[in-house]
C-alpha cells in the first residue's frame, strides 16, 4: 500500500498499482487512450501526463508506479496544452467522419476531441492509413480510424492468447497486421472479437453493425449469453427488436469484459427465419393421427434440421398441447415397452437452471431413469 497526494487530496493505492489506477479508484478522471484496466501498460498516447512533484517533465500516469508521499497533479493548464497536442496529432491522422460514423457517440477520441474543443486538427491532414479489410464475416478493420493505441493487439496477446496480430513496420508508417498480412481466416485468430471490444474508435467493428444505427438510436440489455454453462454476461444492443451487436460488460462476473465468438457473434439467430417458434409434428405421424388429411409424398426425408426450407413439406405445425400429449405417449410406450433406461435425456445450456433442474426431475421421477445429461459438457 502507498499513500500519496494527487490534485491535493491523499489518496491510497494498493501494492503494484499505477498512478492511473490510484486516481482512477479515488474517482479522479484522467484523460486516457491507450489504457485498458484489464491489459498491461503501453504508455503510448501520451494523453494521461501528470505532474508530479519534483520531475521536470510531465510523465504518463498509467506507466507510472503510485509510491509513497509521491504529490501528482492531473490537471493544469500545461496538462491540458499537451493534451491538447496530442488530440491535435491525433485528429491530423483521422478522417472527422462522426456524422457518419457507426461509432460516434461510443468513440473515447470523439469524447476528448469534445471535452478539449477541438473541431479538426491544426496541423496539415495527412493519412499514414487507408488500408479497408473486410475479409472476414465477423468484423471489419477499418485503418483511417486507427489511432494505434495496442488495444487490440494486448488483449489478443494476453487475454486470448492467439497472438494474431501485431504493430507493423514503424512510426507514420505502423499498422496493426497478421503475419505476412494474411487474411485473418488464415491466422490464429479465434473471431472472439475481444478486439472490437477494446477498440477505442471504429477502426474495428462488427459486420452486422454497420449501418444499423447511431448509438444513441439503440437499446442496450444485460443478459446471460444462452450458449454455454459459463454464463457470460452480455450487453445487447438492439434497434426495433434486432440484435445490432454484442459486448461483454466490464467487471461481469464469469467473464469480466470478454467474450467468446458464439456469444459476441451468434445471437442473430434470434430474429432468423428458420428459428423454430412452434412445435411441428412429422407429416406421416400427423397423417396416422387425423392432424392432416393427406399423407406425405413418400420420398421427403424427416429431418427439420436436414430440410429447413422444406419443413412445411415434411412437417406440420400444432399447438403445444397436441405437441406434448403426442410425447408423452410416445414415451409412456417406449417405457412399457423396454423399461425406463431405454430412454435419456440431454438438457440444454440455452435453458435456464431452473428448467434444467425440472427436466432432470422429469427423468428421473416420472420416467423413472437416470439417464440424464446436459449439452454443456458434452
Ligand atoms: S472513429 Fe470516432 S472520431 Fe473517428 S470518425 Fe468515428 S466517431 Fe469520429
Ligand atoms: S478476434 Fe480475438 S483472436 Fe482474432 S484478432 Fe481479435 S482478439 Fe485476436
Ligand atoms: S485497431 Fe483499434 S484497438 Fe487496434 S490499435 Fe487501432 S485504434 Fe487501437
Ligand atoms: S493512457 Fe497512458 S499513455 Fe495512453
Amino acid at each position: 500500500m502507498a499513500t500519496l497526494t494527487i490534485n491535493g487530496r491523499p489518496v491510497t493505492a494498493p501494492a503494484a498499482a499505477s498512478v492511473l489506477d490510484a486516481a482512477l479508484s479515488a474517482g479522479i478522471e484522467i484523460p486516457r487512450l491507450c489504457h485498458h484496466p484489464e491489459l498491461s501498460a503501453w504508455g503510448g498516447c501520451r494523453l494521461c501526463l501528470v505532474e508530479v512533484e519534483g520531475q521536470r517533465a510531465p510523465v504518463p500516469a498509467c506507466g507510472l508506479a503510485a509510491k509513497e508521499g509521491m504529490v501528482v497533479t492531473t490537471r493544469s493548464e500545461r496538462l491540458t496544452a499537451l493534451r491538447r497536442e496530442v488530440l491535435d496529432f491525433l485528429l491530423s491522422d483521422h478522417p472527422l467522419h462522426c456524422v457518419i460514423c457507426d461509432k460516434a457517440g461510443r468513440c473515447d477520441l470523439q469524447r476528448y476531441a469534445y471535452e478539449f474543443g477541438l473541431l479538426d486538427s491544426s496541423h496539415e491532414k495527412e493519412f499514414s492509413r487507408t488500408l479497408y479489410q473486410d475479409d472476414n464475416a465477423f468484423f471489419i478493420r477499418d485503418h483511417q480510424y486507427c489511432i494505434s493505441c495496442t488495444r487490440c493487439v494486448r488483449v489478443c496477446d494476453e487475454i486470448v492468447g492467439a497472438t494474431a496480430i501485431e504493430v507493423s513496420q514503424r512510426g507514420f508508417g505502423s499498422y496493426i497486421a497478421t503475419p505476412f498480412d494474411a487474411p485473418l481466416v488464415e491466422t490464429t485468430c479465434t473471431f472472439c472479437g475481444n478486439c472490437v471490444q477494446v477498440c477505442p474508435t471504429a477502426a474495428l467493428l462488427p459486420v452486422e453493425r454497420l449501418g444499423k444505427g447511431r448509438e444513441w438510436e439503440l437499446t442496450h440489455t444485460q443478459t446471460t449469453c444462452p450458449y454455454c454453462g459459463t454464463g457470460c454476461t452480455l450487453d445487447v444492443a438492439t434497434r426495433n427488436g434486432e440484435v445490432v451487436y454484442v459486448s461483454g460488460v466490464p467487471g461481469a462476473p464469469a467473464n469480466g469484459e470478454f467474450l467468446c465468438t458464439k456469444g459476441r457473434f451468434g445471437l442473430d439467430f434470434t430474429t432468423h427465419a428458420h428459428r423454430l417458434r412452434r412445435p411441428w409434428v412429422r407429416r406421416d405421424l400427423a397423417y396416422a393421427l387425423g392432424l392432416v388429411p393427406e399423407p406425405p409424398p413418400a420420398a421427403l426425408g424427416r429431418s427439420p434440421l436436414l430440410r429447413p426450407p422444406g419443413l412445411a413439406d415434411t412437417h406440420v405445425e400444432v399447438d403445444w398441447e397436441t405437441a406434448l400429449d403426442l410425447v408423452a405417449e410416445k414415451l409412456a410406450a417406449v417405457v412399457q415397452q423396454d423399461g425406463p433406461d431405454a430412454v435419456g435425456g440431454v438438457g440444454s445450456a440455452l435453458a435456464t437452471n431452473e428448467d434444467n433442474y425440472v427436466f432432470q426431475k422429469m427423468m428421473r421421477g416420472s420416467i423413472g431413469t437416470n439417464n440424464v445429461d446436459l449439452c454443456a459438457r458434452l
